[in-house]
């Protein structure tokens, strides 16, 4: 079977969030299951420079606005297929934002003409590689599933996942005859919304199936509370929609091998070794040397992530004996309370704000716990990176942190399936109470390795996850 995985970010060539990661590692991990496939995404500077041997497989006269070409290549590894449009795509940085921190203006245009050329390949029309399904990730894909809708002849089944609601891709009524999909189209039954156009609206009204990153999410998703303007629609495709937690790619996630560590360590070693990290870690983030509970945070600092929770507790977590360090970007009003906090706690809390691969790496090896205080989280990968790690995560019961990690509650502990803190609801006290609760167990060496050891056990592989998304191509091709 073939599949063709479209998608504006993909790690390690282009990375803003998990997005990236779960994009990057689902074609080697669907490939154990016989399944082909490739990734199209646009072609960003960093994208078409990494391009091994490419290959044009068509060219566009005019897509929107300017001459572009499909090109099939390699990079790291993986079967890409790139769109390249210079007129779209050739911008330094970040891909959705301009120099001024605002949306590209015609982010419309760019992400349209992504689902134009992924829908051509979904219809037959590049010989080289024909899928049977085209999987959409995120608004930037999702008009995918509305082209292929319309397709006349055989065409690829579609599925359209979810990985966070809030981005959805409004845009004007006024860019509607642009995209050149019918005039019916148009409708509430179809890619309007509250008078625009929606795009992640049209993939989740199009696609053959919906799926997002947890099966929590899922359910959340169908409420008004977390639905987003968006929880009537999936009310009603209830039945085309499932919950897929994210697995990790455990080769670039392997405290046995990172070269971004101090030191590397095995589940036998792990509680000397990760020590090492610790002092590294320490020194990294200006922070006092002390054995005492060490968090770390490494997140976007938006208020998804809860962070101005965070915010409000580090007096008292800073009281309580603990120490944090954080690694984040993000919102400038937050970017500058963690400053200024660190500034304040010297010694205590350390702050590095910025966008660092490798210093995300040490922080799981080397701090103690991980704090993900979401308001509300799709999946979330840090808790699984920290699971993998030893480096405890405390977290949010929401989402796909509530499906992931088991809380170290009496019952658990005895049993020695614990693998984290969880805390409910996402407000401050209860943040604080779960910081608390995260030092008396750390006290308790015997419970708090073995809360690590349960962590280091829990696959958090692909290896399931891939089963059910083989399963769900599977199905939708007998379907037909
Ligand atoms: P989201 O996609 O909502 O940001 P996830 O937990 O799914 O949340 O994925 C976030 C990814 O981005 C993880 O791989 C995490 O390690 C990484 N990340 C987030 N912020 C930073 C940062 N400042 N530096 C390095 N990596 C980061
Ligand atoms: C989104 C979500 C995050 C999820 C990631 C990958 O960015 O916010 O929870 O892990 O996508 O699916």
């Amino acid at each position: 079977m073939k599949a063709l995985a479209v998608a504006s970010e993909m790690f390690p060539l282009v990375k803003t969030g998990g997005l990236a990661d779960v994009v990057g590692a689902l074609p080697t991990a669907l490939k154990h299951h016989g399944i082909e496939m490739r990734v199209m995404m646009p072609g960003y500077p960093a994208v078409t420079a990494a391009l091994t041997e490419p290959k044009a497989l068509r060219a566009y006269d005019d897509l929107f606005g300017g001459k572009a070409r499909l090109l099939a290549g390699r990079a790291h590894g993986l079967d890409l297929m790139v769109v390249e449009a210079a007129h779209l795509f050739e911008r330094p940085g970040n891909p959705y934002l301009g120099p001024d921190g605002k949306d590209w203006p015609d982010n419309w245009k760019r992400f349209a003409a992504l689902a134009v050329v992924a829908a051509d390949t979904g219809k037959g029309e590049i010989a080289a590689f024909v899928p049977d399904i085209v999987h959409a990730h995120d608004w930037q894909a999702a008009l995918a599933p509305a082209y292929l809708h319309f397709a006349v002849g055989p065409a690829a089944k579609t599925v359209m996942t979810v990985h966070n609601l809030a981005f959805q891709g409004h845009y004007p009524a006024s860019v509607f005859p642009a995209l050149k999909l019918p005039a019916s189209a148009f409708a509430v039954n179809g890619v309007e919304y509250y008078g625009g156009v929606g795009y992640l609206k049209a993939g989740l009204h199009y696609a053959d199936a919906i799926t997002t990153v947890s099966p929590s999410y899922a359910d959340e998703i169908t409420t008004p509370a977390d639905g987003m303007g968006l929880d009537g629609l999936l009310r009603l495709r209830r039945d085309r929609l499932t919950g897929i937690v994210n697995g990790i790619d455990t080769d670039v996630w392997n405290p046995a091998s990172d070269a971004h560590l101090a030191l590397t360590y095995v589940p036998r070693n792990f509680a000397q070794r990760r020590q090492v990290n610790k002092r590294e870690v320490e020194r990294r983030f200006g922070l006092e040397q002390d054995d005492g509970l060490l968090f770390c945070v490494v997140s976007r600092l938006t208020g998804q992530k809860g962070m101005d929770l965070l915010v409000q507790c580090l007096d008292h977590l800073v009281g309580l004996g603990a120490r944090l360090a954080l690694l984040g970007a993000g919102e400038a009003s937050l970017e500058a309370d963690f400053t200024k906090a660190a500034a304040r706690h010297k010694g205590r809390v350390g702050a590095v704000i910025g966008y660092d691969e490798g210093l995300s790496h040490l922080l799981q090896g080397g701090a103690d716990a991980i704090l993900i205080p979401s308001r509300f989280e799709p999946c979330g990968l840090t808790q699984l990176y920290g699971l993998r790690y030893g480096c405890v995560p405390v977290v949010a019961h929401v989402g796909g942190l509530a499906d992931t990690i088991v809380d170290a509650n009496e019952a658990a502990l005895e049993q020695a399936s614990a693998t984290g803190i969880q805390f409910a609801p996402v407000d401050v006290p209860s943040l604080a109470r779960a910081i608390e609760r995260s030092v008396r167990l750390y006290a308790d060496r015997k419970a708090w390795i073995s809360v690590q050891k349960a962590g280091m056990k829990t696959d958090v592989s692909w290896e399931k996850s891939a089963a059910r998304y083989t399963m769900l191509y599977k199905n939708l091709l007998h379907r037909s």
